[in-house]
């Protein structure tokens, strides 16, 4: 048996025990993969002060994103089809996360519904919502979070249109799967993932079949979007939510400083600095490229968020101490999931608890509420 020490580790057995489609679908980025490679690399071109002699004795991770207490700063991402990576992923999540006292945010395209989750956790959770052409069916949406108990909506702003993912195509992602020839080879070789999903009946989108009609079954995410994501969204959307949404509310997907000025303007409690892990906008500018100006122009106005990227505590750290107040991981904990279901999510969350606190010490630091940019070795002339 592995002995898990990084995130490396877990998706590698993420990739050895997950179907390909499903594992495929969470590791890619948007056609030639630039920005989502350069997310990463983003993060590991910053570079850290190594501060010595100083007592690091006792360390304080714990934290508040958008005023909830936080036992560190990373929130669960929204991220499609988790329960396609293991059986009930979504429940088995919001429970690790609420374990581990970090928020779990769940997507709108999900497997498990959002009362289904709300039926296995004891606190609240935040709902993300993509805004679609049929807006009743985003207000009931709304409605159906508000009455789950969720204390945050996350509006996602950076997919009306979705980014080609080459290999969804050639894999024929769909949900529930369709049984191929080859996808019955994968479960053959993949045991562990058939055999759990067996013992589940959630195999379809939860919180759109049935709920919309005229979606049945099999539906492929990519036609979906196209048919029913909002291609007209502009700024306007927020006001709309806004009249439907009175608790807190945090935009996710800005990654230019002119739409973090309008956002800031809006209101709204948090801004998530993203490019949605290099899924949509290939050639974007990497999230954490972007993270420092979006906090000069706007951070005395709202608190802000960063994803795209994170695979370590050491990442945490450097988009707290450029400013971000709360961080956001995806793949980090889908790895996780799909290599151990809910002890995967738990161990993907101590492997960064344990990065964090470690790096915070050797940064000469003991509360990660006090990183700043003198943590970080700043480019000339930044
Ligand atoms: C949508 O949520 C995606 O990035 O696949």
């Amino acid at each position: 048996m592995t002995v898990i020490t990084e995130i490396a580790d877990l998706q590698a057995l993420a990739k050895a025990r997950v179907p390909r489609q499903f594992y495929d679908y969470i590791d890619t980025g948007s056609w030639t993969q630039s920005t989502y490679r350069d997310n990463e690399a983003a993060l590991q071109r910053q570079k850290l002060r190594q501060r010595v002699a100083i007592n690091v004795e006792n360390r304080n991770l714990a934290s508040e994103m958008v005023g909830e207490r936080v036992t560190m700063p990373v929130a669960l991402a929204p991220v499609g089809l988790t329960g396609m990576v293991h059986a009930d992923g979504e429940i088995l999540a919001a429970q690790a996360a609420e374990d581990f006292g970090i928020p779990y945010t769940l997507t709108t395209m999900s497997v498990c519904s959002i009362e289904d989750v709300a039926k296995h956790t004891t606190k609240p959770f935040w709902f993300q919502l993509y805004v679609m052409r049929d807006r009743e069916f985003g207000e009931a949406l709304m409605a159906r979070a508000r009455a789950a108990g969720c204390s945050a909506l996350v509006l996602t702003l950076d997919l009306q249109m979705i980014g080609q993912r080459h290999r969804d195509l050639k894999n024929g992602l769909s949900t529930p799967p369709k049984i191929t020839p080859r996808f019955i080879f994968e479960m053959m070789i993949k045991p562990r993932w058939c055999m759990k999903m067996l013992g589940t009946k959630r195999h379809s989108f939860g919180n759109i079949v049935g709920h919309v009609k005229g979606v049945d079954n099999f539906v492929s995410l990519s036609e979906w979007t196209k048919a029913q994501f909002d291609q007209s969204l502009d700024w306007s959307a927020i006001d709309w939510v806004r009249a439907h949404w009175d608790r807190k509310l945090i935009i996710k997907g800005i990654n230019d400083v002119e739409d973090a000025r309008i956002a800031a303007g809006m209101g709204a409690d948090a801004i998530v600095v993203s490019n949605h892990g290099g899924r949509q906008l290939d050639g974007a500018v990497a999230a954490y490229d972007m993270l420092g100006a979006i906090v000069d122009a706007v951070g005395d106005k709202v608190e802000i968020h960063f994803d795209s990227g994170i695979r370590s505590g050491q990442d945490v750290l450097k988009a707290l101490a450029m400013g971000a107040q709360g961080t956001f991981i995806g793949r980090a904990y889908a790895y996780g999931l799909g290599a151990m279901g809910r002890a995967g999510v738990t161990r993907a969350l101590e492997v960064i608890h344990a990065e964090l606190d470690t790096t915070l010490g050797l940064c000469g630091e003991t509360d990660v509420r006090s990183l700043g940019r003198h943590n970080l070795v700043m480019a000339e002339g930044a």
